[in-house]
């Protein structure tokens, strides 16, 4: 037998590159072409493994990469040499020079930004391309809109800085329209008030993955930024408008393997802190991954896996390396059997969205958890 510790995999996320291609063209496709479409890599591509991502995107028709910090935007210039990077977090400081080193376009939320930028820009002999976040709502990053004019006018006369786009962040885009309506017409009414704007030049932007199911290219907005609909998940519980048009497919699925099964007495406590006690007689599973794996704990008591393509109730607390699933209604199951938090086994499937659920979470919680100890394993379908 092989000694590459791969072919013991305990617990892995299997990662259907095809599938990514797949949904990204369709989504492509839902737009019209005058739209440019940013995928969303950061937090490791959403922990499908940013180089893979990345390496596949490059050929499937992105226009530009979002990112959150500088370092993943380097890890994306080492495999994309030519597409633009917009960092959507903040720089610190001592980060300012790698604007300029690694070609990257900065969001640009404050005065002190500007002048920043600015500076990094005039050391490095170049302008720095940068977007306008304004803040409609979100609370987070952007100027606020009341304010954002000052701002657009420090912008302009900026000589090392070049605007490339404009922006804002829907924050309830999945669970409530008329919120989202009143954050892109605060939007767009504040961009009426930049004189001189020549918007046709910029990127104006609102939508994730939830916006567009309702994308209003008609009303100038003329890029996307797309995270969790490109990995295959819909962000609300059902798309509504454009997205009905896609059938995406999940690109991520976690699996793990019995390691031991073994029959249990009624009344017998199972895991840590006696939380579950066996009603009758049960023959149970030991999964290898746990906590440690990026299985959440509050999963425990609550949430299934698939066995057999049978779901199987977690039984108790989740552990650091292990998780016991009841398996008396799983039909034979034996050691190395795999077991399935989300994905297809047979004709069952485990939605990401389901496992969130259990776990008291969100799918984009469950697929950034996933540790580095889990191997990403790489395929294709088509
Ligand atoms: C500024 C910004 N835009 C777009 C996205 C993509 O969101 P989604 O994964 O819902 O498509 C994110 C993700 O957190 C974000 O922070």
């Amino acid at each position: 037998m092989e000694s590459n510790s791969k072919t013991f995999t305990r617990c892995r996320a299997d990662v259907d590159l095809g599938a990514l291609e797949d949904n990204v063209r369709a989504l492509r496709g839902l737009l019209p072409r005058n739209v440019s479409y940013l995928s969303v890599v950061k937090a490791d591509a959403y922990g499908h493994g940013l180089p893979e991502v990345v390496e596949r995107l490059a050929g499937c028709g992105v226009d530009l990469y979002g990112v959150a910090n500088v370092t993943e935007a380097a890890a994306v210039r080492r495999i994309d040499p030519r597409r633009p990077i917009l960092l959507l977090s903040a720089l610190l400081p001592e980060e300012d020079p790698c604007l300029a080193r690694y070609n990257l376009t900065a969001t640009v939320s404050a005065e002190d930004e500007v002048a920043r930028f600015d500076e990094a820009g005039r050391r490095a002999g170049r302008r720095i391309p940068v977007h306008m976040k304004i803040d409609t709502g979100m609370g987070r990053l952007g100027v606020w809109h009341e304010i954002a004019g000052a701002l657009y006018r420090k912008l302009a006369e900026a000589r090392h800085l070049e605007l490339r786009g404009i922006y804002t962040h829907l924050s309830s885009a999945d669970s409530d329209p008329n919120f989202t309506e009143r954050q892109r017409l605060l939007f767009l009414e504040t961009l009426e008030g930049f004189k001189g704007l020549a918007r046709e030049e910029l990127l104006i932007h609102a939508d994730n993955s939830a916006g567009l199911d309702t994308f209003q290219p008609e009303r100038g907005f003329n890029a996307v930024r797309i995270g969790l609909a490109q990995y295959g998940v819909i962000p609300g519980r059902h798309a509504r408008h454009l997205l009905t048009r896609v059938e995406l497919r999940p690109v991520c699925s976690l699996h793990t393997r019995v390691t031991l099964v073994k029959t249990l007495p009624a009344g017998t406590p199972v895991s840590y802190g006696q939380t579950y006690r066996l009603q009758s007689d049960a023959r149970v599973a030991v999964l290898s991954a746990g906590y440690g794996d990026g299985i959440h704990r509050a999963c425990g008591n609550r949430g299934s896996v698939l066995i057999g393509g049978q779901r199987c109730p977690i039984l108790g607390q989740v552990t650091m390396d292990e998780v016991v699933a009841d398996i008396s209604g799983a039909g034979a199951v034996a050691c190395g059997d795999q077991a399935t938090f989300f994905g297809r086994q047979g004709g069952t499937e485990m939605s990401i969205r389901e496992f969130s659920d259990s776990c008291g979470t969100i799918p984009w919680e469950v697929l950034c958890a996933i540790t580095s100890r889990v191997p990403r394993v790489y395929s294709s379908s088509r």
